[in-house]
């Protein structure tokens, strides 16, 4: 749109990138770069920014050249990976066949890389995901999680897997969205961006442009105005194991996936799935951070913990010890450790994690390494306490 106002210029409309299905308009996270550079180049080498996006091919060459890829599976198929220019394929041969019986591209990588990857395909506007993943940093092709070991490429990639692992990915039916896998493909924004946890920017990004002498942030959700509940839930949304949609009893239908926005109470789109959980099972650890965090005395016994206490949400912060441990001895000035503890053998004071936070086997994600066991991964406890076995 051109303005007749020469004055305006530089104030220009900003093309949205996508619109979501409640009016709210996307904007290119390169939008924020001129007032928040930092933010954002820090932000984009964190696992969420990098936690879905278009596959290059390129980045397999290494891999390619290192490893058997290919997978067994018991009932005799092999899944051999291939490049192919810029495209890379997983090829399905069937036991004695001599060609491959599908030959399926991977097109999006789910995941950061640091557990593993799996990479999913369209199908006209159906999302399916890739039998074959990655285990680790490019440590091998491995039965993607929860597959059996038999020929079976059409697993569907259901919303509330999208919504954990991208920005925006629109079904085309959104009222049958628990079970579909069709999206609007043009709207679907892959990696975890600025507006999955600060809402509607457009305005603020108009507003400070057009006013650079304003230092206070207008027109944008602020966190520090936010109950601990509502800054919890914002992470909540993705970090609070399994959840199932809502029932909406005025619509008639389940609250569709990325309806949720911060500043809602979540319990309102997202319930705790309880199915099949006649036996009280072992706290869940995949992807549940906020209960085992609720749950134990630093939270319990400190006034306004969330998440942020302890993390940077803009940082890649994996394994900076020292850094956590800081945020422990911020409330932890001193600590009442036995000389028996104090005197353990490598036993690494600047690390608290090591003994508060322990490691622990995740019930949820396991994977096949060898196609008999199932191996389980580990994920870190925020359950924080005392574990004498450590
Ligand atoms: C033209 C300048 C400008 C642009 C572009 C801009 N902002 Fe801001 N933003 C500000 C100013 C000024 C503040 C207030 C000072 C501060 O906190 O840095 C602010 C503060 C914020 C805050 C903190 C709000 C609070 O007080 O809790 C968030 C979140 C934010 N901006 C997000 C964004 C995002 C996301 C983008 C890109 C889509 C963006 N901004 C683009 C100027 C801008
Ligand atoms: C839209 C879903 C979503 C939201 C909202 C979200 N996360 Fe995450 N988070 C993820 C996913 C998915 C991963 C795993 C990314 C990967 O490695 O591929 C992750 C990973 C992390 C990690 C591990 C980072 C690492 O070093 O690998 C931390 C810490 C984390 N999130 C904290 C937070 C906090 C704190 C909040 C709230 C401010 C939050 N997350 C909100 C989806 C989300
Ligand atoms: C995983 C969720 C998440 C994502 C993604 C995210 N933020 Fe934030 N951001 C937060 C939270 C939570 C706070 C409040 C932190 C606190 O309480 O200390 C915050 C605070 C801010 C602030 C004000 C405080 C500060 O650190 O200066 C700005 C500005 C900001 N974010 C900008 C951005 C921009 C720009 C992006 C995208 C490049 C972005 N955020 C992406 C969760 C997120
Ligand atoms: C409830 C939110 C949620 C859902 C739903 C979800 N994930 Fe995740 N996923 C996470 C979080 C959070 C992590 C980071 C590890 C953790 O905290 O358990 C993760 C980790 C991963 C990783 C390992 C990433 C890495 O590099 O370490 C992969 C791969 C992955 N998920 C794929 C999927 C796929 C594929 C689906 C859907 C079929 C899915 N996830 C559904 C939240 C979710
Ligand atoms: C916001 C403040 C705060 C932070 C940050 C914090 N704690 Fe705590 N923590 C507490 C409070 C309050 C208690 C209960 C009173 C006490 O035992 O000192 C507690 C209790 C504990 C206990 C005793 C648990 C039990 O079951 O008896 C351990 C161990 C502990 N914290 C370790 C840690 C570690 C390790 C970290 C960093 C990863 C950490 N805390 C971060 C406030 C905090
Ligand atoms: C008391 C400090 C503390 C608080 C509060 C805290 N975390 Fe953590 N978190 C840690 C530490 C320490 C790690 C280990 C980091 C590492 O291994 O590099 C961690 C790791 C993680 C990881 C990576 C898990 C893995 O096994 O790879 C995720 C995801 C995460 N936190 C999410 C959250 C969420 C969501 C919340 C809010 C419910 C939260 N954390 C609150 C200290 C904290
Ligand atoms: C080698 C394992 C180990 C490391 C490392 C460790 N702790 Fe502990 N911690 C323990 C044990 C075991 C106890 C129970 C008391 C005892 O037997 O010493 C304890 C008790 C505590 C308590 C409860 C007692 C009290 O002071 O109220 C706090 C808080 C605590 N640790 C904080 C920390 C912090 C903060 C760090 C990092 C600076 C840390 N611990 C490092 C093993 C460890």
């Amino acid at each position: 749109m051109v303005s007749c106002n020469s004055f305006d210029t530089e104030f220009i409309e900003i093309e949205p990138i996508a619109t979501h299905f409640n009016g709210m308009e996307f904007i290119s996270m390169q939008e924020c770069m001129a007032c928040h550079q930092d933010i954002v180049e820090s932000h984009m080498q964190t696992s969420h920014y990098n936690t879905s996006f278009k596959t290059e091919a390129t980045t397999f060459e290494e891999i390619l050249k290192t490893h058997p890829n290919e997978i067994r599976l018991d009932d005799g198929t092999t899944i051999v990976i291939r490049k192919e220019g810029d495209f890379i394929y997983q090829d399905f041969y069937s036991r004695g066949n001599q060609s491959p019986v599908i030959q399926s591209p991977m097109e999006i990588t789910i995941g950061s890389g640091f557990r593993g990857q799996s990479f999913l395909y369209w199908k006209d506007d159906g999302l399916f995901q890739n039998q074959g993943s990655i285990i680790g940093a490019m440590e091998g092709w491995i039965n993607s999680p929860g597959f059996a070991s038999q020929i079976n490429n059409t697993r569907a990639v259901v919303p509330r897997c999208m919504e954990c692992h991208s920005s925006y990915a629109p079904s085309i039916k959104a009222n049958l969205n628990r079970f579909t896998n069709q999206y609007i493909k043009e709207d679907v924004l892959l990696g975890i961006d600025c507006q999955r946890c600060h809402g509607e920017v457009k305005e603020h990004v108009l507003f400070h442009k057009k006013n650079p002498e304003v230092k206070v942030a207008q027109h944008i959700l602020k966190y520090s105005e936010l109950t601990q509940k509502q800054r919890i839930d914002a992470c909540a949304l993705c970090h609070s194991g399994f959840r199932q949609p809502a029932w909406d009893t005025e619509e008639r239908k389940f609250v569709p996936s990325f309806s949720y926005q911060v500043g809602n109470d979540l319990d309102d789109f997202l319930v705790k799935s309880n199915g099949n959980s006649s036996k009280k099972q072992d706290p869940e650890i995949h992807a549940n951070q906020i209960k085992l965090l609720m749950d134990s005395k630093c939270f319990k016994m400190s006034d306004n913990m969330d998440c942020a206490t302890c993390h940077d949400p803009h940082a890649q912060e994996r394994g900076d010890y020292q850094n956590f441990s800081l945020k422990c001895i911020s409330c932890h000035q001193t600590q009442n450790h036995t000389q028996k503890t104090l005197s353990l053998a490598d036993a690494d004071f600047e690390d608290c994690t090591s003994c508060h936070m322990p490691f622990v086997d995740s019930q949820a994600m396991k994977v096949d390494l060898d196609l008999k066991d199932l191996t389980p991964i580990s994920i870190r406890n925020h359950f924080i306490g005392i574990y004498p076995e450590k």
